[in-house]
Formats: C-alpha cells, sequence, structure tokens
C-alpha cells in the first residue's frame, strides 16, 4: 500500500539540506566491517531473491492473466541471470478481491494459475533449474469465501472464533474508530451472524483471530503441506497486523495534514492495530515448523517477513542468538528512507529521487548498524521495489537504475529484485477505468493514482512482439507498459550495453569471495557522491562510484583504502560515454570522470 501519506518529521529529515563541502573521507567508520568467513552461507545469504507476481509473469493458456504453466516455461530466465531464489506472490485459491492476498483456501492453487499437479510440476523444474522456490503466505487475514469465515458467521465450531468479532456501540455504529489500511472503517456488519468484523484490508479480507490458538495450528499445518510439497520457504505477508489491543480503544488521530479523516494515515496505530509484540511469538511458532523440516533433511529453509515498521521493530524479527527467527525481514530502507518512515510512507518519496549521497550511504549504515553481530552483515538484504510501491525506474529516475543495481548487488547481504527491475521497467500509466486495485478503487477518482498499485503490476516485457511476449489474449488483465517494444529482455539481451547485462553482471559479482565476505565502506561520500567498497585482502575487491548528482565530475580515489593506483573498469551505467572508463580499461583512481547520475565499478586486488 505503502502510499500513505509520510508523516512531516520524515519531510524534514528526507529533504533536510545535506552539507556541499564537496568530498570528505569518511572518518566515522575506518573501514571495517568484516564480513565472517568462520560461517558458511546458505542459499539464501549467498543467493539472490526475484519475486514474480505470478499475474504478470507470463501468461500459458491466453486467458490474459499469467499462470504457474508461464512461470515453468519462464525458468531458464532465472538460471541466465544467475538468480537462485524465486519467491511468488500468492497462487492459492482467491476470490481475488485484493489480487491473491485474499485467500479461499489455503492449500489449493487457484484455478487461474494452474492445478496442485502445476504446483508440484514447478517444484520439480525448478528443483532441476538449482533454483529455491518461495511462498507468499497470508496469515492475517483470508477471505470472506474462506470455508472458515462462512463457518464462523454461522457460528459453528470450533471456527465460531475464528475472526474478530465484535458488537457495536449502538446500531450502525462500529465497535471502535479504526480505519482500514485502503481507507474506510475497518469494520463491516455482518448482518447474518448480527456482529462486526475486523478488517484491516478489504472488506472481503476479514482479519483471523490470533487470540485464538486453532488459528496459529491451521498457519502451521498450512505450512507443513506446502513444505510437504517442496517448497523452501515462506514470504509472511501484511506481519505487524495480526494482533490488536484486546481492549479495543479508539485509535489517536495523527495530525497528519495530508490524510484525509478516510486514510489509514488519520490515525496513530503502534500498539493498537500494528506493529504489537505478540506478533513475534507467531513468527517464533513459524520458524519452528520450518525447523522440523530442516532437522528432517539437513536442509536450509527460508523466512522472511513483511513489516513497515519502525527499524528497531525490524530487527527484532532476527530473534535473538539462540533462536533465529526470519531469515531477514525485508529492508525497505531504500525504499522508504530512514527508519523514521514509520509505515507505507512512499507517496512522498516515490516521486523523485530521495536521497542525496550522505542520505544514501546513512540509510544503507542505519540498517547494517542495527543487525546484530551474531546475524552478521550477510543476514542483511536490500528491496529495491515490491508489488506494492513504485518501481524503481519511476522513483528514482531511469538515469539511476543501473548505479542503484550496482550498490544492491555490492552491499554485504541478499538483494531482492522485483520482477521487470533488471530491464528496468517502468509504472505504467493506467486511468481509473481501468485500476483493478482496491486501494487505487477505494480512493476514487480524484485519489486513486496516488495509492493505487496498477502501474507497477503490468506484465513482464519479454520481447517486442504482441503483448510482449506475455500472452495471446486480446487484452491482458492490465494494460502492458506502453515502452515494451524498446524495453525488454529480448532486445537487452541482443544490446551489449543494457540494464539486463549490467544486471547479469553484477549478479555474478556478487559470488565474489570480496562481495560475500570481504569488508565494506563508504570512503567518499558527499551531496553528489556515494561510494562503496569490498575488500578482502590479496583477493579481486571492488569498489562502486556512484555520481547522483546531476552533473559530471571526476574522481579521486588516492588515500582510499586498499585502493592501488589503477583498476579496472567492470560495469558502468548505460548511459555513459567517457571514452576514458570504457568497460575493460584500466584507469588511474586517482582521477577519472564520472557522469551526471552514472554508477561505475572498479575491480583492483586490494593492496
Ligand atoms: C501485504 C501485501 C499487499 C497486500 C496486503 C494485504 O502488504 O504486500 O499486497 O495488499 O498485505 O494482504
Ligand atoms: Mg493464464
Amino acid at each position: 500500500m505503502r502510499s500513505l501519506v509520510i508523516l512531516l518529521v520524515v519531510l524534514a529529515v528526507a529533504f533536510a539540506c545535506p552539507s556541499q563541502t564537496g568530498f570528505k573521507i569518511h572518518q566515522k567508520r575506518s573501514i571495517q566491517h568484516q564480513g565472517r568467513e568462520d560461517k558458511p552461507l546458505n542459499w539464501l545469504e549467498k543467493g539472490l531473491v526475484y519475486q514474480i507476481y505470478p499475474r504478470s509473469f507470463q501468461d500459458s493458456d491466453g486467458d490474459g492473466v499469467g499462470d504457474l504453466k508461464g512461470i515453468i516455461s519462464r525458468l531458464d530466465h532465472f538460471v541466465q541471470l544467475g538468480i537462485n531464489v524465486i519467491w511468488i506472490s500468492p497462487i492459492f485459491k482467491s476470490p481475488m478481491a485484493d489480487f491473491g492476498y485474499d485467500v479461499s483456501d489455503f492449500t489449493d492453487i487457484d484455478p487461474i494459475f494452474g492445478t496442485i499437479q502445476d504446483f508440484t510440476d514447478l517444484t520439480a523444474a525448478a528443483k532441476s533449474k538449482g533454483l529455491k522456490l518461495i511462498l507468499d503466505m497470508v496469515p492475517n487475514h483470508s477471505s470472506d469465501e474462506h470455508e472458515w469465515f462462512i463457518k464462523s458467521v454461522n457460528r459453528i465450531d470450533p471456527y465460531t472464533d475464528y475472526y474478530v468479532w465484535l458488537d457495536g456501540d449502538a446500531p450502525g455504529v462500529p465497535p471502535t474508530n479504526w480505519l482500514s489500511v485502503f481507507g474506510g472503517p475497518a469494520w463491516t456488519f455482518n448482518e447474518q451472524r448480527g456482529q462486526w468484523y475486523l478488517h484491516q484490508f478489504v472488506a472481503k479480507q476479514p482479519d483471523l483471530n490470533y487470540r485464538n490458538p486453532l488459528v496459529h495450528e491451521e498457519f502451521k499445518n498450512i505450512l507443513r503441506f506446502w513444505l510437504d510439497r517442496g517448497t523452501d520457504g515462506f514470504r509472511v505477508d501484511a506481519v505487524p497486523h495480526l494482533y490488536e489491543d484486546p481492549a479495543f480503544p479508539d485509535e489517536l488521530p495523527s495530525g497528519n495534514p495530508n490524510a484525509d479523516p478516510d486514510q489509514y494515515d488519520y490515525l496513530i496505530h503502534d500498539q493498537i492495530t500494528w506493529n504489537r509484540p505478540e506478533t513475534y511469538d507467531v513468527m517464533a511458532e513459524f520458524r519452528q515448523v520450518l525447523q522440523e523440516y530442516e532437522d528432517g533433511d539437513g536442509q536450509h529453509r527460508a523466512m522472511m517477513t513483511e513489516a513497515y515498521v519502525p527499524l528497531e521493530n525490524v530487527i527484532q524479527f532476527y530473534g535473538n542468538e539462540s533462536f533465529r527467527m526470519a531469515d531477514f525481514p525485508f529492508n525497505f530502507a531504500l525504499i522508504n528512507g530512514i527508519s523514521n518512515c514509520l509505515y507505507y510512507c512512499n507517496t512522498t518519496t516515490s516521486r523523485g529521487y530521495p536521497y542525496n549521497g550522505t542520505q544514501l550511504r546513512d540509510t544503507i549504515v542505519e540498517f547494517l548498524d542495527a543487525i546484530p553481530s551474531w546475524v552478521g552483515p550477510q543476514g542483511a538484504n536490500w528491496v529495491l521495489g515490491n508489488h506494492d510501491q513504485r518501481r524503481l525506474a519511476s522513483r528514482y529516475g531511469e538515469a539511476l537504475v543501473d548505479g542503484m543495481i550496482m550498490v544492491q548487488m555490492l552491499l554485504p547481504g541478499t538483494p531482492v529484485t522485483y520482477y521487470g527491475e533488471e530491464i528496468s521497467m517502468k509504472d505504467q500509466f493506467i486511468s481509473y477505468e481501468d485500476t483493478l486495485d482496491p486501494q487505487g478503487c477505494q480512493m476514487g477518482p480524484d485519489r486513486y493514482e496516488k495509492f493505487s498499485r496498477d502501474p507497477a503490476r503490468t506484465p513482464m516485457q519479454w520481447d517486442d512482439t504482441f503483448n510482449a511476449g506475455f500472452s495471446t489474449a486480446a487484452e491482458t488483465w492490465l494494460p502492458m507498459g506502453e515502452n515494451y517494444p524498446t524495453v525488454n529482455v529480448k532486445l537487452q539481451k541482443e544490446n551489449l550495453v543494457s540494464h539486463l547485462n549490467i544486471y547479469r553482471t553484477m549478479v555474478a559479482l556478487r559470488q565474489e569471495a570480496s562481495v560475500l565476505y570481504g569488508a565494506y565502506d563508504f570512503p567518499i561520500v558527499d551531496a553528489d557522491a556515494f561510494t562503496l567498497t569490498r575488500i578482502r585482502t590479496n583477493s579481486t575487491s571492488y569498489i562502486v562510484v556512484l555520481n547522483v548528482g546531476l552533473e559530471g565530475r571526476r574522481f579521486n580515489l588516492s588515500g582510499v583504502t586498499g585502493i592501488p593506483e589503477k583498476a579496472k573498469v567492470v560495469v558502468r551505467s548505460v548511459q555513459a560515454t567517457s571514452g576514458e572508463t570504457q568497460i575493460g580499461f584500466t584507469i588511474n583512481t586517482n582521477d577519472f570522470p564520472v557522469g551526471a547520475q552514472e554508477g561505475l565499478v572498479l575491480s583492483f586486488v586490494a593492496l
């Protein structure tokens, strides 16, 4: 959703005047954030996660919607790019009120995506290509068409208390003033049961009642069901919404001038309907289930949690030294800014490049510094986009895409790619008439553009043929991105200088020992410059030099620890034209140019 409005304090931080004092050797952190070679990395720490939004990846049966057979037919894409982990947004049975995040049967595949047999085929195909498969689990709510809800409405035990039911204060008056994340009241009256039910998202997504231990058992069995079918792990959806204050108090107004009274950000949710401590206990239970399987065959199972909460709460999802909970909680800092941004606050930042060089460094360092030492930097992760956010190219601007990918891939920790990012797909304008996302629809024609997530969900652009090779349907479920004739996988594979080839090179570099285990530092950072080194003594080491400014400039790396006088250009942004920094050239590290918004990766054997 993520499109709600940013708090003023965030604005203050994100746009505070940077110091313009030119080059500064970053002294505070004298190198040395050492990676850990003592501990073997598991497949997630070593790998890269690619998010597939299944409706938009590949359609195999011509109905205009992507499906499992379609995904199977495209698995070589991952092999070619060096990607080892795919996460698929929900594929379970669903009336699609929230496009799969409203599940009516957690142990079946929706017919639009295929069958359980297709899923089995997908698992086998993925396995044969060395790919790990992560499913998207939605524990906070089900569809109102789920059998549990229908029975709960009818007070059929044990389902009577599977959901959050309350009497209203008076006829027609909901029990509290709570608002749905998508706007409007979070309560809907059910005539049949004569009570209100809670839905933190749309009315067709009733919240499950986590005060009921049976609900926990249901979900643990659902996890087992998919683990038994070869799933390697889960992304856990909307975690901060699992619990509500049992006293059901009203929430206080936030005072946010940008939020209308029906918008989620109008109220303060912390600890009442959101971000409650009990949440962690459920994640611990889920981890225990994964552990059962890990103990069984020695293969790691992964859990990634989705929680747009303050950093200190994000970090708690790692658990503690004697009990690792999530492999990682998603790190949305490169989307939403540093930790002051409390919730889904991309509205402001999404419309332009949110960072200067110093802010970019601080944002990154804040997360790395927050990671407990027993986890280590390899437990970090870097998300540049997802199905709830503006696309990277639309948020940062196309010119910066390559540079941001270079940074993401060279940082310690797991990069998370949203489909289409590898070719720099952009948000597509979608008219109100064509809008499908409940978050957009709920807000009406005047406000939908700020809230709809459809622009970032258009079909994958494979080639320049009809519907970009995504589907043979006359009409696809969302319109195609208009730029597909020029922005597509096929063209970018053929063209040596392309986003896709930069992406592929960067994925490969991430496998280098210096990047997996080496020290990291940010030696030169100022308003317009960002640099990141990955250094391992006597190994091929790297530096990314990113000019986030709007003018070209020259860099001087002499004095930067570990960097010799000469280095080789390995990658540079597609728009780069300088004759001095062509790929493969050896350059003098004390004087070389980097164009506006360009990134450059240099390799050297560390001193
Ligand atoms: C998560 C999902 C989002 C969905 C919501 C409700 O935030 O990422 O797409 O709408 O949960 O399930
Ligand atoms: Mg289809």
